[in-house]
């Protein structure tokens, strides 16, 4: 029932999301829209991860049915892993999307391996793209520069991002302004398939919303990352609020002590007075209004306890998924059995339109007649 309702819905309009249509084909713009994207196992999500990509998805899930949202545990084996870590991550992931309120009954969660269309389809799109287009894309030529031996995995890994969203005939696909160029990159193979093999695949858009971009709590220049050599810049959202209260004592400020919100002039203070409107959801000019008189480190005392107040319940419902991880393989496996009818159904098409789709049982050719 459950499966039928997701599937057959045609997802209503996402009113308020930007819609980015630099790359965008407008003749499939008609179609039912499908909502796709994926995230990578990556362990901890931070405050920059939560409040700039996943808090979006949990919004969106009140206005749509149906988004189908993949853990790319593929993706995140084109650098050395550890198996152990990979499989303790991608639980991790379930339980993060589901406590900062991704509803398993309204969104579709599925680990992006546990259906293999994607790499079959990635074949396939791997056979119409070149070499030199892909080495083209910054987020490979940054990653690639820092390693003797590349291994090919990093050099194809935005073919395989253009399957998942293929396999669903996905037509909006929220992602960070990062991955723009990689969509541009699925926009152009998914014309390509359709030119050459004279199929009907929807171009997907990128759908991306305008949302907060934190900056490290100790180098208020740089976006808060996991990789920030000083562990104190940045947030996790299983931080005790002890440790958040610590890391936001700490935050680089100046030697003002007014709390204005300047980014470019004074960006520590700004950073905290932007976290405190991200997590409250009170516009900017109310917080300064309402910090007036007070000094930075006073004003940090506030912030500290508004970041406690929005990430305490997450805290402790990440926890309790964590306890009972046959739950959060239960969410993953019907995410996987309600996605993999519709991928499958993408690859016989697929199939036949490449000129490999034979019926067997029907002892005939579905893409030839003789
Ligand atoms: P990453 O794990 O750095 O690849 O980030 C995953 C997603 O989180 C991307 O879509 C980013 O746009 C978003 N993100 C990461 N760091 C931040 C940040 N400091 N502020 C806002 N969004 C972020
Ligand atoms: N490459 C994306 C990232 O690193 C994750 C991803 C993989 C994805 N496949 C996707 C996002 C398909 C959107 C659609 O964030």
């Amino acid at each position: 029932m459950l499966q039928k309702l997701l599937l057959n819905t045609t997802l209503k309009s996402i009113c308020n999301i930007k819609c980015i249509r630099k790359f965008s084909d407008h003749s499939t713009i008609s179609l039912p829209k499908r909502i796709f994207s994926g995230i990578q196992p990556t362990g901890t999500i931070h405050l920059g991860n939560y409040l700039g990509a996943i808090r979006q998805w949990v919004r969106l899930q009140e206005e749509e049915n149906g988004i189908i949202l993949s853990i790319v545990d593929l993706h995140s084996m084109t650098l050395r892993h550890d198996p152990k870590v990979l499989s303790e991550n991608i639980l991790k992931m379930t339980a993060t999307l589901l406590a900062v309120g991704l509803d398993p009954k309204k969104v579709i969660i599925f680990q992006q391996s546990s259906v293999p269309q994607h790499t079959e389809l990635f074949w396939y799109l791997s056979c119409i793209s070149t070499m030199a287009r892909l080495a083209h894309l910054p987020q490979y030529k940054e990653k690639s520069a820092q390693l003797k031996d590349i291994p090919l995995g990093l050099f194809v890994y935005p073919v395989l991002q253009a399957a998942d969203i293929l396999a669903y005939r996905a037509t909006h696909v929220p992602v960070g302004e990062d991955q723009l160029q990689h969509l541009q990159l699925s926009q152009e193979l998914t014309k390509m398939f359709n030119n050459r093999f004279k199929t009907k695949f929807p171009i997907p858009h990128a759908v991306i919303t305008e949302n907060a971009k934190i900056k490290s709590l100790r180098n208020p220049e740089k976006k808060m990352s996991k990789s920030d050599p000083d562990t104190k810049g940045c947030i996790y959202i299983t931080d005790s609020e002890e440790e958040i209260t610590k890391k936001i004592k700490k935050a680089i400020t100046d030697f003002i002590s007014e709390v204005e919100y300047k980014p470019e002039t004074r960006p520590g203070v700004s950073n905290l007075v932007l976290m405190h409107s991200a997590v409250t959801g009170k516009p900017i000019e109310t917080i300064i209004n309402d910090a007036k008189g007070l000094s930075t480190a006073e004003y940090k005392h506030i912030v500290a306890s508004e970041v406690n107040d929005h990430l305490s319940p997450i805290r402790e419902k990440y926890y309790e998924y964590l306890d009972n991880p046959q739950h959060l393989l239960d969410v993953l496996e019907t995410g996987r059995s309600i996605v993999t009818p519709i991928a499958e159904e993408t690859l016989r098409e697929v199939r036949k339109a490449l000129g490999i789709g034979f019926n067997v049982n029907n002892k005939q050719m579905l893409s030839v007649n003789i």
